[in-house]
């Protein structure tokens, strides 16, 4: 079994084929233009997915030395994102599944990052887990009863943790996506320069608020603006790491929770901001005092790709999905749906 992995839900165009479960190119084309917006601009995303989607699924195909006629089935993912963005990535996976006579399967970005940590090595995580997927636009938690049999245990109910991220580092001049800047520039930094608040949810102790932390960050930088003018570096470096230290904090407490409901013996992080080197290290020390093993991609596999989305529709082709309660919409009749949830089983 050949796949075709194709997602342009946000602003990376991405194309990767798997066959027979390994994966064998991921082409990711990302997309600059954004930098000097502050965040991503969804018209110009979806141009640019236009201009590269073609070259993008030619080089899948070169890199993984595959020929379309190979293709046992197209994965495309359908939501959640940006509707132009996602628009662009169906309509074209539409067309080549007509052409080819391929079966076309709607994948949920969702459950192609809980694929992420099953790529390289393809051994990850073996179901009963739990993942948390923190990324920009998402920041959930869910037990992983089998493949395709999600329970959702937690969600933000404010800032996603990248987007907190992002906003921290707007708020500090530091330009777009703001993750990989704080955590550069809190190496530099000392935590315990200030005490930011760590929101714990008393009705729902598994789910995460951030705008409380990102305000917080806002109103003392604003203060030391009044105080003494422009911010030393120095004081940047502090705000940044304790703000990483807070965000940490909250993750691991949670985790910690969850931990408590559903003792797994594995735990997996996922999306953007598990590229984040604190956060894997403060969850590696949790994973040793609990007794869990944790997983976390390869950086490339955390941000978005579509070796993830080839990874779930390839499961979804084969006979391990008759466990799942998961049936992905299929063929010409797939919508974009840009809110699209991961359907949870309780
Ligand atoms: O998964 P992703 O590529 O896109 C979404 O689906 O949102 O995640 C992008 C997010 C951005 O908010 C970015 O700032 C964050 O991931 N990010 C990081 C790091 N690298 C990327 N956040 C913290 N530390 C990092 N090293
Ligand atoms: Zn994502």
């Amino acid at each position: 079994m050949t796949v075709l992995g194709i997602e342009t839900s946000c602003d990376e165009t991405c194309a990767a084929v798997i066959e027979k479960g390994r994966l064998c190119s991921n082409i990711i084309a990302s997309q600059d233009v954004h930098i000097g917006y502050g965040g991503v601009v969804p018209e110009l995303a979806s141009r640019m997915h236009m201009e590269h989607i073609t070259t993008v699924v030619q080089k899948a195909f070169e890199r993984s030395r595959c020929t379309p006629s190979q293709l046992g089935a197209i994965g495309v993912t359908y939501g959640p994102g940006l509707i132009g963005s996602l628009l662009v990535g169906l309509n074209f996976a539409k067309g080549l599944s007509l052409q080819l006579g391929v079966p076309l399967l709607g994948i949920n970005h969702l459950d192609g990052h809980l694929f992420s940590n099953n790529l390289e090595p393809a051994n990850g995580p073996q179901p009963p887990f739990i993942t948390l997927i923190i990324s920009g636009g998402h920041t959930i938690l869910i037990h992983v009863r089998d493949w395709g049999q999600y329970e959702l245990l937690g969600e933000t109910q404010d800032d996603a943790a990248g987007e907190a991220f992002d906003k921290v580092a707007r708020i500090l001049g530091l330009p777009y996506p703001g993750g990989p800047q704080i955590e550069n520039l809190a190496k530099l930094g000392r935590a315990d320069a200030i005490k930011f608040p760590v929101a714990k949810l008393k009705d729902a102790p598994l789910d995460f608020s951030f705008s409380g932390l990102k305000t917080a960050v806002l109103y003392h930088v604003q203060k030391e603006h009044r105080d003494k003018g422009e911010l030393p570096q120095q004081s940047k470096a502090d705000i940044a790491a304790a703000f990483q230290y807070a965000l940490i904090t909250a993750i691991v407490e949670t985790i910690a929770r969850a931990y408590q409901q559903h003792p797994v013996t594995a735990v997996a992080i996922a999306g953007g901001v598990a590229c984040n080197k604190s956060i894997r290290a403060a969850m590696t020390e949790l994973g040793k005092a609990l007794e869990f093993s944790l997983f976390y991609p390869k950086p490339v596999y955390c941000t978005d790709n579509a070796a993830m989305i080839a990874r779930a529709a390839y499961f979804y082709m084969t006979a391990d999905s008759r466990r799942s309660r998961v049936a992905p919409p299929t063929g010409l009749a797939i919508t974009p749906d840009p809110g699209l949830k991961l359907p949870s089983i309780l």
